[in-house]
């Protein structure tokens, strides 16, 4: 099994042999962001593009981190720096990036398929980092190494999912993630954000929060992600937050042990209450940490370096 030189578009495409290779990496490279000096020099005369076209705080910023720690040098396009805004399509984006030779590409989009469409026209790596509704890979494979880390194995897990599934890729990504490992997957939301079909996935689905929450030994909790909506999915906020947000009545319900996820940004009083995020449950500022190491892990198969390499 050999990563380096590859795309990583989405979890869907990995192997269960692949994501325990990018977690174990992962886990090995949590350590050099408690060193004094946080830097590597694995990745040293590699040039690393982050091109994002949605906003993005954790994912651009860790994988901007992730370069830096590898002593990689990390360029930073967003679409109002870049010349998208003048009009310029995609691939003459792609082919004019890959002109400067750079060593791997990230990009975010808001559309499906867009990091798959500039993998055609690249012949260094393309990463993933979030496109429209369809996955998330960095992002499941950070919730995956937190939740191994808390439970120990993910094996026999009950992981569910609450919230607008249909318009998220975080959803995707860790549904194909979590079951290739061995877990049972749940997502719940209102009827109107559970896709058609999603069961075909390999995971179940119930409009039912009480029905998610008890018995899951990790619940996620998803956004609404209103910027993808064109029509209202459900009548309000408020009622959103009383049916499917997560707060300390509902989680009474859980099984001892629960951990709490959440990919941020949080809407506070949304999809989960400022108790409930902030509480002894939570683990969502440890996904923020382990994003990094992550995204080291990902630099690191796919764009080189030998492994006795990384702890110098
Ligand atoms: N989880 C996540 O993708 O957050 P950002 O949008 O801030 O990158």
């Amino acid at each position: 099994m050999k990563l380096k030189g590859k795309d990583l578009l989405g979890i869907e495409g990995l192997d269960r042999e692949e994501i325990e290779l990018l977690l174990s990496t992962a886990e090995s490279f949590k350590e050099v962001s408690e060193r004094e000096i946080k830097k590597v020099p694995t990745l040293r005369g590699k040039t690393i593009i982050n091109l994002f076209y949605e906003p993005s705080t954790r994912t651009r910023t860790s994988f901007e981190i992730a370069a830096k720690r590898m002593s990689a040098d990390a360029v930073n396009i967003s679409v109002s720096t870049s010349s998208a805004s003048k009009g310029e399509t995609l691939r003459d984006t792609a082919m004019n990036l890959g002109a400067m030779r750079p060593d791997c590409i990230v990009v975010r989009h808001s559309s499906s398929g867009t990091p798959e469409m500039l993998s055609r026209y690249l012949s260094c790596p393309v990463v993933n980092a979030g496109d429209g509704a369809h996955e998330h890979p960095s992002q499941a494979l950070l919730d995956m190494l937190t939740v191994r880390e808390r439970k120990g194995a993910i094996e026999g897990l009950k992981v569910s999912i609450i919230g607008d599934i249909v318009h998220s890729r975080v959803a995707r990504s860790n549904i194909y993630g979590f079951t290739k490992m061995g877990a049972e997957v749940t997502v719940a939301g209102p009827p109107t954000m559970l896709p058609v079909g999603i069961e075909r996935l390999g995971c179940r689905a119930t409009s039912s929060m009480e029905e998610a929450v008890r018995g899951a030994d990790v619940i996620m909790m998803l956004r609404i992600q209103l910027e993808r909506q064109s029509e209202s999915f459900f009548p309000s906020a408020r009622e959103y937050s009383r049916l499917y947000g997560l707060d300390e009545t509902k989680l009474k319900n859980a099984k001892e042990g629960v951990i709490i996820l959440h990919p941020g940004p949080i809407n506070r009083g949304v999809e989960i209450s400022p108790e409930v995020a902030d509480g002894p449950y939570s683990v969502i500022l440890d996904q923020v940490t382990n994003g990094v190491a992550v995204r080291m892990a990902i630099f690191y198969l796919l764009v080189g370096g030998a492994r006795e390499e990384h702890h110098v």
